[in-house]
């Protein structure tokens, strides 16, 4: 285990990028941390699991596989044509089911409107109007995007600055439903069900004046994978012009028109010489920030965290065993506190018990609602399952 020396560090170059006082609410955080549907310990303000310092090359100690559950929880891209958008409410992998069938996954503006209030607002202003220092969600012209991809040698540069938002910049919705799905809000990620991400998804569309067959979305609108291709955003065409035509001859051509078109890229002739003639000194970038110096020092791998205490292992047990158990285990299994079975209480060991010692076993290693898989452990499987022999055994 190691003490991490650089998480002053950390801060200053997170506190650039975020609030103060977020920052260190996120990091003053002492208990658990929510991660593809596991909750991780944040010990000295870091997520237990990903600050493990992997550059001790003695033992080569590079962690744990993933396990299947939270590849699964992670592994969620939305394709542009809507592919792996969810169909239904799930729960632990499983659709949720209504009067016996799976319960469609779709939310309306309107209860977008309600959870952006209670959840988004806060950052991202009234209908992501922005002004808090966190991204403008609303907002912006596609049209003026050219404003900043036009040379700026040109002869009359729009001083008007093209905001990126949403609905002027992103090429498709697909990508706003998988960003709050995988990452908002910022301070519990992972928290919102499918219908509630496509709620939202459908209020920041709305916010942004999104049309949907050709009319406004209104506040009932409901979003769902069913009519999520019909959205069609502004900026769709503004990346990549279709060059993989079966007419060999199509591509270029599109290419030429995208690159000719002055509404994207200023005023369609192009500038090979001496494009830059007025005031050099105007287009320079300033670095505000010195992130040079030592920016990417790595984290300290002092091990300086001191040895627990070692306990008394109980006749006939190995004190190893018993040393794992208080080392990885006994935070959340020695009290109530977030409804693990606590070691000694007879009661709740039998009824874990009932499922059967091959369940328990898998389900511990897989991770169940609040247990993470393997209790965050790094112990091969068979040491692994020894301390829940002596969890059980503690515990008649
Ligand atoms: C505590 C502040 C906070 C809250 C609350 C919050 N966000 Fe964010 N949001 C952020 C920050 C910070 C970023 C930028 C993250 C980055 O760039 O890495 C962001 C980025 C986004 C973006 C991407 C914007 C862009 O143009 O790149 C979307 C969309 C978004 N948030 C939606 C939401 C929604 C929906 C909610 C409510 C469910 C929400 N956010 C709640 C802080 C917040
Ligand atoms: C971060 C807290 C946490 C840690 C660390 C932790 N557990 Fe758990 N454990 C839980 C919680 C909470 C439950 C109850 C889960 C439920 O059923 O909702 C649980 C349940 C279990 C169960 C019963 C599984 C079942 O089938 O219901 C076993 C066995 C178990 N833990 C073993 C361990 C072992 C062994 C370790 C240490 C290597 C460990 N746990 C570390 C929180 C934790």
């Amino acid at each position: 285990m190691f003490k991490l020396e650089n998480t002053k560090k950390l801060k200053t170059l997170l506190s650039l990028g975020l609030s103060l006082s977020l920052t260190t609410s996120l990091f003053a955080a002492n208990g658990m941390s929510v991660d593809g549907a596991v909750k991780y310990e944040v010990k000295d303000g870091k997520y237990g699991p990903y600050h493990l310092n992997m550059q001790d090359t003695k033992n080569y100690n590079n962690g744990r596989a993933a396990t299947k559950k939270e590849i699964k929880m992670w592994n969620v891209d939305v394709r542009p044509d809507g592919k792996d958008l969810p169909l239904y409410d799930m729960k632990h992998g499983k659709p949720i089911l209504e009067d016996g069938k799976p319960k469609i996954a779709e939310g309306s503006v309107e209860f977008g409107e309600e959870l952006y209030d209670a959840q988004c607002v806060m950052c991202h202003g009234e209908f992501g109007a922005g002004g808090k220092g966190y991204p403008t969600l609303a907002g912006g012209d596609f049209k003026n995007l050219h404003i900043q991809r036009l040379n700026p040698a040109d002869e009359n540069p729009n001083p008007d600055v093209a905001i990126k938002t949403i609905g002027s910049y992103w090429p498709y919705a697909s990508t706003l439903f998988w960003y709050i799905y995988d990452s908002m809000p910022f301070t519990n990620p992972k928290s919102l069900t499918n219908s509630e991400t496509y709620a939202l998804t459908a209020f920041l569309l709305a916010s942004n004046g999104i049309k949907v067959d050709g009319k406004e979305m209104d506040s009932e609108f409901t979003l769902s994978k069913a009519n999520f291709n019909k959205i069609v955003m502004p900026n769709v065409d503004g990346f990549y012009p279709e060059v993989d035509t079966k007419d060999p001859h199509q591509g270029p051509k599109n290419m030429q028109k995208l690159l000719s078109d002055p509404t994207i890229y200023g005023k369609g002739t192009r500038c090979m010489k001496d494009c830059i003639k007025p005031k050099v000194e105007e287009l320079l970038l300033r670095v505000k920030f010195d992130l040079a110096p030592n920016a990417n020092e790595p984290l300290s791998t002092k091990r300086s965290w001191k040895e627990p205490a070692k306990a008394a292992a109980p006749d006939g047990v190995d004190p190893v065993v018993v040393e794992n158990y208080a080392t990885y285990c006994s935070a959340c299994h020695s009290n109530k506190a977030i409804g693990a079975p606590v070691i000694g209480d007879s009661t709740a060991w039998a009824e874990v018990l009932e499922k059967g010692i091959e369940e328990v076993y898998s389900n511990a290693i897989e991770g169940i609602n609040a247990m993470p898989p393997m209790g965050a452990s790094t112990l091969p499987e068979s040491d692994f399952k020894a301390i829940i022999d002596y969890m059980i055994n503690e515990s008649k």
